[in-house]
């Protein structure tokens, strides 16, 4: 194998590589977008220079990109990306993420702490047409003026909900301005449970009805994380595909609950939780005494503590305020603690990318609201996946015909065709 660093003049070969070892190489440059010499040179100098130790061959954490391995080379785009709940179960399926748009600076800092890009901001300054083409158009659009909590606080401020809050609720149209000029084959939109009962039902049609307008079938159900997270997480997850593309009956069906047992709670543990996520006896005796006053109500609110053989309840991006809804049972003789930033990862299926603390690289507070408000991948990735089976049969039925067109001419794009 001939090298091509200028320190290094000599060919070097390398025999008798053994495959899953190759395989590791080969997927290693690809990941790091370098050629398989440098990046064995890269790896020999790293290891020289960390003289064999345990900090592994490469200190440069690998950025997160799309699984390899999927039947559907497919592109999406991320709205109201957060830290990436939609992007991360979209390239566990091989997706690759072609646009992101995301204004709080914190969440845009992790987001490309993990992904190796950072977001456009304020989704009101995009141009639609400045989009790039894509398959899928995911988006979990701000949830707040839908929310039970979110309504009960907007009404007791004396402010707008729904779509009459000017900030929050409208971003529902601007999705539907893309929609309008970028024309995506399939839509996945996410958002609170309350979002069809809110203003008295009247919220759901409007939002249903103009996807139909806009020319999609639509699809909508509430799925519980609780099947794939040790969490009572209810989300409605809406689906909509070009009716010009895929005609007015898609052959789409959510997808079944996974087989086997639920995952439990204890399972998100981390064995040695620092000190400090326990709480104070300020703050324990508050929470009792909060809670016994509600009881004495009628009115169940107060703290949960978590059935570590059960699904906690819903985090919430008020956790960190005083982490009252997922409490952890620690013996008699010490107070209950919070979640670590490492559970509550796990806790929304983000297993995979956070494995230490170091890998959330905000503070304790933006850490829990950035989980809080985020979507579980896991739900996505089986969500997408079931999307991805019609999209594979339409590009089988038609043969070479691309998934994607172009608003006006009606031609392809970009040809996308399956894989075997
Ligand atoms: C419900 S969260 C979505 C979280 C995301 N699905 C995830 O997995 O992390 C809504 C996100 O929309 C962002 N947002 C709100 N208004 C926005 C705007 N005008 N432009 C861009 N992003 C906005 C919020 O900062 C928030 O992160």
């Amino acid at each position: 194998m001939k090298q091509g660093r200028g320190a290094m003049k000599e060919q070097f070969c390398l025999r008798s590589i053994p495959g899953d070892l190759w395989q590791w190489i080969a997927d290693a440059a690809h990941e790091r977008r370098e050629n398989i010499n440098s990046l064995i040179i890269s790896l020999l100098e790293s290891a020289r220079r960390n003289d064999g130790g345990s900090q592994g061959l490469y200190s440069d954490r690998p950025v997160i990109r799309p699984a390899a391995s999927f039947t559907l080379p497919f592109s999406f785009i991320d709205l109201f990306a957060g830290i990436g709940g939609f992007r991360l179960g979209l390239q566990r399926l091989g997706g690759s993420c072609v646009y992101s748009c995301e204004r709080d600076s914190y969440c845009a800092k992790t987001y490309a702490a993990w992904f190796g890009d950072s977001p456009i901001g304020d989704i009101n300054d995009v141009n639609p047409a400045d989009i790039p083409d894509h398959d899928i158009l995911a988006a979990g659009f701000p949830c707040q003026p839908f929310s039970i909590a979110g309504v009960s606080k907007k009404r007791s401020l004396g402010q707008a909900d729904g779509f009459d809050c000017q900030k929050q609720g409208n971003l529902f149209f601007k999705i539907c301005d893309i929609v309008k000029v970028r024309r995506p084959p399939v839509l996945i939109l996410e958002n609170v449970k309350n979002l069809k009962s809110h203003d008295k039902r009247r919220t759901w049609p409007v939002i249903e009805g103009t996807l139909q307008e806009l020319g999609y079938a639509v699809f909508h159900k509430i799925i519980d994380a609780a099947d794939y997270v040790p969490q009572h997480r209810e989300r409605i997850f809406i689906v909509c595909f070009d009716r010009e593309m895929f005609g007015d009956a898609p052959p789409f069906q959510f997808p079944d609950k996974p087989l086997g047992d639920k995952p439990v709670f204890r399972s998100i543990l981390e064995k040695n939780p620092s000190e400090k996520y326990t709480l104070t006896d300020h703050l324990w005796n508050y929470l009792q005494r909060y809670a016994e006053k509600h009881r004495a109500k009628g009115n169940g609110f107060g703290y949960g503590i978590a059935d570590p053989c059960g699904v906690s309840r819903t985090l919430s991006a008020r956790y960190y305020k005083d982490g009252s809804e997922i409490l952890i049972a620690q013996g008699t003789k010490k107070n209950p603690r919070r979640l670590t930033i490492v559970e509550a990862a796990r806790l929304m299926g983000f297993r995979d990318v956070v494995t230490s603390r170091e890998d959330v690289p905000v503070s304790d507070t933006q850490a829990y609201k950035q989980f809080g408000n985020s979507v579980v991948p896991d739900v996505v990735e089986a969500v997408g996946r079931s999307v991805l089976q019609v999209m594979s049969s339409h590009l089988e039925k038609q043969g070479s015909v691309s998934l994607l067109k172009r608003k006006g001419d009606g031609k392809p794009s970009r040809k996308v065709t399956a894989r075997s």
